[in-house]
């Protein structure tokens, strides 16, 4: 072989292992790396997208399919059908399973706030046993199976003030402690968290910090806080986000990211947080890449993402899990939210499910 060949080949070499690293081969080796998985593929629909959990991931969350109004369609009906389709989805692909989630405001099944047949409000002890049966039956059909919990999802508004949900005005702060003292019962092996957007916010920071030191206080399990980071190109403000994360990382709590996506597109006026009930309507202004992002636009975006991993890998000894919110821009919820039929580019992985070149710079960080 000549010279000139094999210099070749071996200036070569780093590059080609490279594009054969995944996510998981150089920030598996600080933390877990994963996506939140939609029904279709683990109903095992979307092999392309099997190759990139293959590859990239060695954790996954239920996008849809473990929330409550899925578990729970009916009083005193549970269907695991879809739900243990996920886990063995997992087992089969070697992921650890994080479960999402007990209690949330949204996505809760209307019969849990209502008395039987009338429509009058349940009450706070009816309210009270629901969650603990909840908690108990769906914690404890997957005892053994699920890493960690989000126990208890966006129960704090930007304020710091508590979410003036049907479980607080029914039952105070005490739906909290309930919510993670039942999920320890059920599987005291099992992680439990406190997840919630706009976590770089001042004034959300110290209410969670506050939240997480009481349940401390009371004896109470919680191993970590969930920052969903629904980001975009110009928030949050990254030193707040950072600030976050040692404000948490100091109450002895994981730091985990859990809902990562980079919202690309002009955001309509009034538009803030990741609170599901925001929709507007749509301006062609408002969908301005329909055929692909402009080259400049795009080198924009994988500069955000960097930033974004370079504060992830500062925290490498804070963080313990980062999870994408998807597989492909295609599948991401950003596509519909908070603008019915959009085009997003918010992951990734393309619509065609190939990996975006950010990724290999990504590695290096983490090399
Ligand atoms: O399953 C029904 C289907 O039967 C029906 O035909 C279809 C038409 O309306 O709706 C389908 O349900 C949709 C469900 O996703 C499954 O695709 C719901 O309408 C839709 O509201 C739901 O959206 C999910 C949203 O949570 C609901 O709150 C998104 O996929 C999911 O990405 C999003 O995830 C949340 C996290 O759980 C918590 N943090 C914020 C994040 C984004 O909102």
């Amino acid at each position: 072989m000549n010279k000139k060949l094999l210099f070749l080949c071996l200036a070569m070499m780093p590059l080609a292992s490279m594009a054969q690293q995944g996510l998981k081969d150089a920030i598996g080796k600080y933390c877990l790396i994963g996506a939140a998985i939609n029904q279709w593929q683990s109903d095992g629909q979307v092999p392309e997208g099997d190759a990139i959990v293959d590859k990239h991931f060695n954790c996954a969350v239920a996008e849809n399919c473990m929330k409550p109004e899925s578990l729970a369609p009916a009083e005193g009906i549970f269907d695991f059908r879809v739900a243990d389709k996920f886990v063995s989805y997992c087992q089969q692909h070697k992921l650890k399973v994080l479960g999402h989630c007990l209690v949330w405001h949204s996505q809760a099944p209307d019969w849990w706030f209502t008395n039987g047949y009338t429509a009058s409000p349940a009450s706070k002890e009816v309210l009270r046993e629901r969650l603990i049966k909840h908690i108990k039956t769906v914690v404890g059909h997957f005892k053994g199976q699920v890493h960690g919990w989000d126990v208890v999802n966006e129960a704090i508004e930007d304020d710091g003030s508590f979410r003036k949900s049907p479980y607080f005005n029914l039952l105070g702060e005490e739906f909290i402690e309930l919510a993670f003292r039942t999920a320890h019962e059920a599987d005291p092996d099992a992680e439990l968290y406190y997840n919630d957007y706009s976590m770089a916010g001042e004034k959300k920071r110290e209410a969670v910090c506050r939240l997480v030191m009481n349940l401390k206080a009371k004896g109470l399990r919680i191993d970590g806080v969930g920052m969903q980071s629904h980001n975009g190109l110009d928030y949050p403000n990254l030193e707040e986000y950072e600030k976050s994360m040692d404000a948490f990382a100091a109450c002895g709590v994981k730091v985990m990211i859990t809902e990562l996506d980079l919202n690309v597109l002009p955001s309509p006026e009034g538009f803030g947080g990741a609170d599901i009930s925001q929709n507007f309507e749509m301006q062609q202004k408002l969908n301005p890449y329909t055929a692909g992002l402009p080259k400049d636009k795009q080198k924009e975006v994988d500069a955000r993402w960097l930033q974004l991993f370079n504060i992830f890998y500062k925290h490498r000894s804070q963080i313990s899990r980062i999870n994408l919110w998807g597989v492909s821009d295609g599948g991401s919820w950003l596509n519909g939210w908070p603008v019915k039929g959009r085009t997003n580019y918010p992951l990734l992985f393309d619509r065609q499910y190939k990996e975006k070149p950010v990724i290999n710079e990504i590695i290096k960080l983490y090399q």
